[in-house]
């Protein structure tokens, strides 16, 4: 077998933001908020999940995106992206500017029910309305994630064949668009294998120039990192992380965070893959995020020695 060559460079978006700070039960204060996402970009990160455009009364922790967006507004090189559940959220996403639209829906009933409460057909109508009214807007670009592609917290195993036909819908929907699909493993229980298999399947099956793949992972199951290396050799372009490990699902019960982003930085700095994020400042801002009252945080850097970090 021939060595495994690192790929250059990985883009990492940092999704603390919206994943993590909408787990804490209590909205933070905007200017903790605030405070930690420029800790982000002190080290940085390039690519951040800054909130969502959803409902204020399904998650009262995201009712201020809108303020950070505009908080944040006119950061040259910063891509800001906000997860979108339906049009409406779209709609917000474009009033406020947003150029990275992100949006979500699951590929097990169950859990699209759980977390939109619409059935998957009927958010895949939404996507359709979505992708006209962007490109309406002028915007070429769309970011979706397939929520609990690998496992559902209600109905337990997804294969491949369940995430091709929601895909084969969805991309009918976003011709005309520069696509980044995230296969996203909600519940942290998919395996290194399952997440080869998937990518190597899907990808073969739906191959063209203007679809980027990427992985967003949870950790729940210690499997987050070996399952971003799978998914990076598999294909993906982009990993999602979150600083501290910072999260958990609400609609996915027994989910922890998501893979944390300076673990990552670590495994991917030891292939030497660029990513253009400075450990020490990362780890600084993981310190900010995890102070922050109310939050569960998963981080094996944070807790090693710093002067054995690098
Ligand atoms: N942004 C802000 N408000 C929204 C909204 C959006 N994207 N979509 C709907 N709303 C408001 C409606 O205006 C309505 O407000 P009102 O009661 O004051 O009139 C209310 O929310 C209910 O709207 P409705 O269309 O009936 O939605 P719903 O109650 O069926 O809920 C969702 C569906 C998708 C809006 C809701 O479940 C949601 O926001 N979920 C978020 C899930 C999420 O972010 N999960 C984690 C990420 S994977
Ligand atoms: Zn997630």
């Amino acid at each position: 077998m021939p060595p495994i060559t690192p790929p250059s460079m990985v883009d990492i978006v940092d999704v603390a933001p919206r994943d993590g700070f909408q787990s804490i039960h209590d909205p933070l204060p905007t200017a903790d908020k605030q405070r930690c996402i420029q800790a982000l970009i002190d080290a940085s990160v390039t690519r951040l999940e800054i909130g969502s455009f959803v409902s204020p009364k399904a998650l009262p922790q995201m009712a201020d995106t809108g303020d950070l967006v505009a908080a944040f507004a006119n950061r040259p090189g910063i891509r800001f992206a906000a997860l979108v559940p339906n049009l409406k959220g779209a709609e917000l996403a474009l009033e406020h500017g947003v150029r990275d639209v992100v949006f979500v829906v699951s590929v097990s009933e169950a859990h699209n029910q759980n977390n939109v409460r619409r059935s998957v057909d009927e958010s895949l109508k939404e996507l359709a309305a979505i992708a006209k009214r962007l490109q309406e807007a002028g915007n070429s670009y769309l970011r979706l994630d397939l929520g609990t592609s690998f496992d559902c917290s209600f109905d337990g195993r997804v294969d491949w064949q369940q995430v091709d036909r929601v895909m084969n819908t969805a991309l009918n929907h976003c011709r005309g668009l520069d696509l980044e699909v995230a296969l996203c493993d909600t519940t942290g229980r998919a395996t290194p294998y399952q997440v080869a298999d998937h990518f190597t399947r899907l990808r073969e099956r739906h191959d063209y120039e203007r679809l980027k793949w990427a992985f967003h992972g949870h950790d729940t199951y210690g499997m987050g990192i070996a399952n971003a290396l799978f998914a990076i050799h598999h294909g993906a372009s982009a990993i999602d992380g979150s600083c501290a490990g910072l999260g958990g699902c609400p609609f996915a019960p027994g989910a922890t965070g998501n893979t944390a982003t300076e673990d990552l930085i670590y495994a991917l700095n030891g292939g030497g893959v660029h990513t253009g994020i400075d450990l020490p400042r990362l780890l600084t801002a993981a310190d900010r995020i995890a102070a922050l009252p109310g939050g569960k945080t998963a981080s094996h850097l944070r807790h090693v020695p710093r002067e054995r970090v690098s």
